[in-house]
Order: C-alpha cells, then sequence, then structure tokens
C-alpha cells in the first residue's frame, strides 16, 4: 500500500500555546468577569489574536496533559516546554499575559482585552 504524500502549510505563527481543554471544561470556563471563559479564547483576546494559520501565534487547546490541578489550567509555551504553568482560575488576563512573556512584557490594556472577547 502506498501512503500519500506529506503536504507542508505556509503559517504566519511565531510560536504557540498549548492550554488544557479538559482543565478548561472542569472550570466551566473558569476566566473573565463572569468567570465563563476559556484561558484559550482569553489569551486569544488578550494576545489580539486570530484563530487558525493565519494567526500570528497559534492557541491550541489540547486534551488532559496529566497534571490536572484543582481550580487552575494547565498552561505551557512551545517555545519553553520546560516550564509547564498551572493558571489559577480568576487570573487576570495581563498577568497571564506577562508570565507567558517571562515578565518582560507589559500587560495589554483591560479594554483591549474586553474588545477581543465581545468580537470573538
Ligand atoms: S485535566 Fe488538565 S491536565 Fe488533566
Amino acid at each position: 500500500m502506498e501512503a500519500g504524500v506529506i503536504r507542508v502549510l505556509a503559517s504566519r505563527w511565531q510560536g504557540s500555546v498549548l492550554v488544557c481543554g479538559k482543565c478548561s471544561k472542569k472550570l466551566s470556563g473558569g476566566f473573565g468577569d463572569k468567570r465563563r471563559t476559556p484561558l484559550a479564547k482569553l489569551l486569544r483576546a488578550a494576545l489580539g489574536l486570530k484563530k487558525g494559520r493565519k494567526a500570528d501565534r497559534g492557541v491550541v487547546e489540547v486534551k488532559c496533559l496529566g497534571v490536572c490541578p484543582k481550580n487552575a489550567v494547565v498552561m505551557i509555551d512551545a517555545a519553553r516546554p520546560d516550564r509547564w504553568m498551572l493558571v489559577p482560575a480568576g487570573a487576570d488576563a495581563g498577568e497571564i499575559v506577562t508570565t507567558l512573556r517571562g515578565g518582560d512584557a507589559a500587560p495589554p490594556s483591560p479594554s483591549r482585552v474586553e474588545d477581543g472577547l465581545k468580537a470573538a
């Protein structure tokens, strides 16, 4: 049996973040004003990202990563796979972005986050 040809698609991603979807589901979202927003959606809004390969960065919900914290979501910056983050439910979007960037960048303004959430 002959296997198909591997095709390569171009992407604008400069990095990616993995977010445990099961953690988010267990919290029924867990973030945002009403704590109903999943971390992946909050992150996309905070970073001003669109979905898909045309975004500057990918935020991907994955299956259980085997850590399963209580009242938190596991998040991994794929550029720093040696450093898994447990983001507590209700954490501030700016704080999450700052942590993701290694603490060297200013968090986005709250209005930008809210605008992104409304647009999503
Ligand atoms: S449920 Fe998220 S790491 Fe297991």
